[in-house]
Order: structure tokens, then C-alpha cells, then sequence
């Protein structure tokens, strides 16, 4: 994670990197540091917490220099101060970094033999200090050079340099990195979002490749030193506007949004007048297809888990399921007929791109299912499905989730039709249902002020737990994690049916349990775990949907009814009470309900 950002201009720098790490936070909202050069030396300025802490210091506002570099951070080594904040300088280099540094302490104990004095915990410092070794005997491009093939780890980098008042350099290793470019100015960026206040027309580095940026033109090279041409892309110049509005939160207002998601998304790949599914440019015939992999972190692992239930009962396709960290160094055997899908909100997770990169490498299918369309992801991915679901602020993943799991029910639905695994007919009632879905979505956001009430007990208990089966399960995972990252209550999902191997002996009197019980296939086994649950103490909040039918179960503390649909669609009409849950809690804790704490909304480190 991290961000960064570089900017040589002939105009003053420092108000316009504060504006774009503010853009930046996403990525990591510990500490924040800017460095500028002027008057022929690097003055670096850095804060604990947000940018807004470094906006507020004078030193900031009064900060002179036509070229300087800013961050923002999460911390990896080194706890979350002002002094591990970046940039990290010496009298002649000033570094921004992003990534892990993983042979720190045998370079680190190397420099101190030379001689060099170590300010910060950080593993980044070494860098600093192994350029300005390198540069006693090498020139700008060789000293580079050199010190990239020295680093292990990933690494994404903005390099001032004191003697050097038109030059920025940038370098990527698997952390990823791109350059704008401006009138009479250019820029450096962790990404095109950094810098799309400025410009539309990019390049993207790949792994390896640094770059030298002057005021008037950039020059790249590959690992070697050699200097290569890039293609400048232009991506569109709409930029985003996107505030709170009405709403306290981002998040309360990307859990409203919800219904607009679905909408958008049902409009983009369902042809509602012909009853048919608009994904047309598959690039792989039906029968080069006999296994999916579903490969995420986080939530959009919890989406893969949900999509592994509708590829199951809608296709005759195999299906599995990884998170990304580990998938990308178990020793998985890669098979032609399988297709990997890549699930993920910013297109930017270094497990996920790492497993990306790793099934491309062994000549697999890939497909993307994302939101950010100009990321690595979905750049380097053969197939794109984007989720159009508009940007997502808060930490915590919703809108993007119930995007993510529409596109792969849709996915699903598309195969099983292709393969001849789903009829016309059942399609169309399919379809017919989907396209009443907002409108649930948006009845079910109605209910409120009962899952307002019910927060008052969970944050009381000192855990909690999340049940489901079958379609529910990974609705139980997705609840739970919520709970956890917004208002840190221990918080575990489980399927309901495992809970007498083992977690059943957590349960104790009045502690909170949601049952997601919903009116499917798997409702009378789940009413039965509960059951068990409420035999032990448990005080169990009951989630189902509407039905003539009463609940017919006794001493069930609380009961929420989301609205009715088709089993295959209960999971987005069931995530809604638990967000909400969730956001709830956490506001009558008083957290940072958009910045958790120890969390970044895109974490570009593994
Ligand atoms: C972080 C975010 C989560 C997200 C996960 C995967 O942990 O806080 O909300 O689910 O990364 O992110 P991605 O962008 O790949 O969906």
C-alpha cells in the first residue's frame, strides 16, 4: 500500500502534492511526508496521522520548490510515526517508497560498516542511503541502476536528488507506478488516480522498468539501463466528483447506493428486450472451458466463495476457490481447460496481481472482475467484466461487493447457457428476478432502526458469531469481517452445520450470534444449528426474509426480515442488514467508520 506522488513543475509544488495525497489516503493513512528542493537543498516535511495534520503545519504552507515528492503511508516496518514517515532523506537523496524491502537488515548492516547513520526504523532508509553510496562512483542512471538490482522485495519509488533540480526518478518492482504528463510539468503517481486532478495522458512502468522525469520529457529504461520507448495512454478526462452528500459516511452512503450498483449493473450486461446476457467477446470457445479458479483477498474472496454456489448450481463447470496470498506460492497445477478469475475492487492487490501474474506466466485464461478499469489487473488480464460500481471510499467493501457478485451470478448464468447447462426458459425467470432486485435492495435498506438497537448488544459482548449454510455461508464470512474491520469486535463467520466440531464451545450466556436463515433449501437444517446455539446461551439474531410463513422456533432473541426473491438472490438482500450492523456499531463506538484503523482500502504490499 502507500501512495506516492512527484511533481517537476517551473510553479511551486508543495499545495498540489498535499491535494494529491489527499487523494491518495486510500492507499494508507498512518503518517504523510512531502521534500521539496529549493535554494539547492531537499527540505522534507512529515506528520503522524492524516494529511490533514501535515496541511495544518506552517512549515508546509510556506514550503518553497518547483519539484518535490509526497506519501502517504501504511506502516510495515517501523511503528506509524513521524520519523518512519517518508520521505526518507540524506543530504543529497530524498526517497518516497512503496513495497517491502526484504534484504533491509543485511544491507543496513553493510552501510553501517560504511559509515551511514540510520534515523528510522524503516526498511526504506536503506535505499536512501545505498543511492548515496552508488552515486560516489556512478552517474544518476547507473547509480539506479545498480541500487535496483542490490533491493530483494517489491518496490515502487520516487527519487529528488539535491544536485539535481529538474529530475525525478521513479523505478517498479512489483508495486505498481505511472507517469503524467502536463504542460511544461510532468508527474509521478502510484497510480492514474493519483494523477488524473492533473492529466489524462499516461504511461504505465512494468516490472523493472525506472524512469528519469524532466520537466519537459521523461526517458525510460528497462532493468538493464537500456532506454526504451512507452506507449502514452489517454484515459478518459471525466474525473469523479464524489463527496458525502447528506450522509455522515462514505460508507453509509455506499451501502444506500447499493440499489444504483445493481441498476448499473443490470444495464450494462442484461439484454432486457431479447431476455439474453450481453457478454459477447468471451475469448475462448465453450469447450476450452471445464474449471473455473475464483482467486481474491478479503471481500472480493467472500465474493468468489458466493459465486462458487451459483457456478456450482448454474454450470456443469468445476469450481474452486483461493485466496490469493496463497495461491500464488502453493505449487497449483495449472491445466489448460481452466479459466482463472480475478476478483477485485481496485484492480490493484498485490496478492491478487501476483496470482494474475503467475497464472500468465504458466499460460492460463484469465479474466478480470473489477472496479477500477484502468488498473494492473485489469490491464494485464485477457477478459475484463468491470463492475461499474463508481468509486468506493470507505475502507470496508460494500457497494463493490454486491457489484462483484452480481457480475459473477451473471458470469454464471452466461456459462451455464453457453455450456447448455441452463435452459432458455429458466433463464428468462432468472433474468426476471434480477431485474426486481434493486428494488428489494432498496426495501430492504429500509429497515433500520431494529439493527440500530440490536448494535447496542454486540458492542457490549466480547465476540460474536456469523452463521449460514449453502448461499448464506459466505454471507456469514462477509458479515463477520465487516463487524471486525468497523467497530474491532471479534467477530467469526462459520457454516452453521460446523459449529458442533469445535466453536461451539465459544458460545456462552447472552453472547450475540446472527443466524442467516433465509427461506432456501438449507432453511430447516440451519433453524436446527440454531437451536443448538440458543440451547447454550446464545442470544441469537435471526436474519430471514418475508414469508406467510411464521418462523416456527422458540426463544429467538431478535428477528430481521430482508425481503423475498429466488434462493439465488437472498445473498444480496441478506448482506444489507449486516453492513448496516456493522456501521452501526462502530458509530456508537465513535471509530473512523471510512479509515479503520491498521487498514487501507488498497493494499498494494503482500
Ligand atoms: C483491503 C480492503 C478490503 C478489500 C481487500 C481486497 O483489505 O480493506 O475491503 O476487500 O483489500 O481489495 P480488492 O481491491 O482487491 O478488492
Amino acid at each position: 500500500m502507500c501512495g506516492i506522488i512527484g511533481i517537476n513543475s517551473n510553479k511551486p509544488v508543495s499545495a498540489t502534492i498535499i491535494n494529491s495525497l489527499k487523494k491518495l489516503e486510500y492507499r494508507g493513512y498512518d503518517s504523510a511526508g512531502i521534500a521539496t528542493l529549493s535554494s539547492g537543498l531537499i527540505n522534507e516535511i512529515k506528520s503522524e496521522g492524516r494529511v490533514d495534520n501535515l496541511e495544518k503545519n506552517s512549515l508546509v504552507q510556506n514550503m518553497e520548490g518547483t519539484i518535490g515528492i509526497g506519501h502517504v503511508r501504511w506502516a510495515t516496518h517501523g511503528s506509524p510515526n513521524s520519523i518512519n514517515a517518508h520521505p526518507h532523506s540524506s543530504q543529497n537523496v530524498s526517497v518516497v517508497h512503496n513495497g517491502i524491502i526484504e534484504n533491509s537488515t543485511l544491507l543496513k548492516n553493510m552501510l553501517v560498516k560504511k559509515g551511514h547513520k540510520f534515523k528510522s526504523q524503516t526498511d526504506t532508509e536503506v535505499i536512501v542511503h545505498l543511492i548515496t553510496e552508488n552515486l560516489k562512483k556512478e552517474n544518476i542512471v547507473n547509480s539506479i541502476k545498480k541500487t535496483l538490482k542490490e533491493l530483494q522485495g517489491s518496490f515502487a519509488l520516487g527519487i529528488i536528488f539535491k544536485d539535481e533540480p529538474d529530475l525525478i526518478v521513479g523505478a517498479r518492482r512489483g508495486s505498481p507506478l505511472a507517469v503524467g504528463y502536463g504542460p511544461n510539468e510532468n508527474y509521478l503517481g502510484s497510480d492514474s488516480y493519483a494523477l488524473k486532478s492533473m492529466t489524462n495522458k499516461i504511461t504505465y512502468l512494468n516490472d523493472g522498468e525506472f524512469c528519469v522525469i524532466k520537466k519537459d520529457h521523461v526517458e525510460f529504461f528497462s532493468e538493464e539501463g537500456n532506454k526504451i520507448n512507452k506507449k502514452v495512454l489517454e484515459l478518459s478526462n471525466e474525473e469523479e466528483k464524489y463527496d458525502k452528500g447528506d450522509y455522515k459516511h462514505f460508507m453509509a452512503k455506499e451501502i444506500e447506493e447499493q440499489p444504483i450498483t445493481l441498476k448499473n449493473g443490470i444495464k450494462e450486461y442484461i439484454d432486457s428486450v431479447n431476455d439474453e446476457i450481453n457478454i459477447y467477446n468471451i475469448p475462448w470457445k465453450k469447450n476450452e472451458i471445464s474449471s473455473i479458479i475464483l482467486i481474491g483477498c478479503g471481500t472480493a474472496y467472500h465474493s468468489c466463495l458466493m459465486a462458487k454456489y451459483w457456478f456450482e448450481e448454474l454450470t456443469s463447470l468445476d469450481v474452486n476457490v483461493d485466496i490469493a496470498s496463497e495461491f500464488r506460492y502453493r505449487k497449483n497445477r495449472f491445466k489448460k481447460d481452466s479459466l482463472y478469475v480475478f476478483v477485485s475492487q481496485s484492480g490493484e492487490t498485490a496478492d491478487t496481481y501476483a496470482a494474475l501474474d503467475l497464472c500468465k506466466k504458466n499460460d492460463m485464461k484469465t479474466c478480470a472482475v473489477v472496479n477500477v478499469i484502468e488498473s494492473s489487473i485489469a490491464r494485464d488480464s485477457e477478459f475484463v467484466l468491470p463492475i461499474h460500481c463508481g468509486t468506493e471510499i470507505g475502507v470496508a467493501s460494500t457497494k463493490a461487493f454486491l457489484g462483484q457478485i452480481l457480475i459473477l451470478y451473471i458470469l454464471s448464468l452466461k456459462l451455464g447457457v453457453l455450456r447448455g447447462d441452463l435452459e432458455k426458459k429458466a433463464l428468462s425467470l432468472k433474468l426476471k428476478h434480477l431485474k426486481e432486485l434493486p428494488k428489494l435492495v432498496e426495501q430492504t435498506l429500509l429497515t433500520d432502526n431494529k439493527i440500530q438497537n440490536v448494535s447496542n448488544t454486540f458492542n457490549q459482548a466480547k465476540g460474536s458469531m456469523f452463521l449460514g449454510r449453502g448461499f448464506s455461508y459466505p454471507i456469514a464470512l462477509e458479515g463477520a469481517l465487516k463487524l471486525k474491520e468497523l467497530s474491532y469486535i471479534h467477530a467469526e463467520g462459520y457454516p452453521a452445520g460446523e459449529m458442533k466440531h469445535g466453536p461451539l464451545a465459544l458460545i456462552e450466556e447472552g453472547m450475540p450470534v446472527v443466524v442467516l436463515a433465509p427461506r432456501d433449501d438449507y432453511y430447516k437444517k440451519t433453524i436446527s444449528n440454531m437451536q443448538e446455539v440458543i440451547a447454550r446461551g446464545a442470544k441469537v439474531l435471526l436474519i430471514t426474509n418475508k414469508s406467510d410463513d411464521e418462523v416456527v422456533s422458540e426463544n429467538i432473541w431478535e428477528t430481521i426480515e430482508v425481503e423475498s426473491t429466488n434462493q439465488d438472490l437472498l445473498p444480496f438482500l441478506l448482506t444489507i442488514p449486516l453492513q448496516k450492523l456493522a456501521y452501526y456499531s462502530a458509530l456508537k463506538k465513535g471509530y473512523d467508520i471510512d479509515k479503520p484503523r491498521n487498514l487501507a482500502k488498497s493494499v498494494t504490499v503482500e
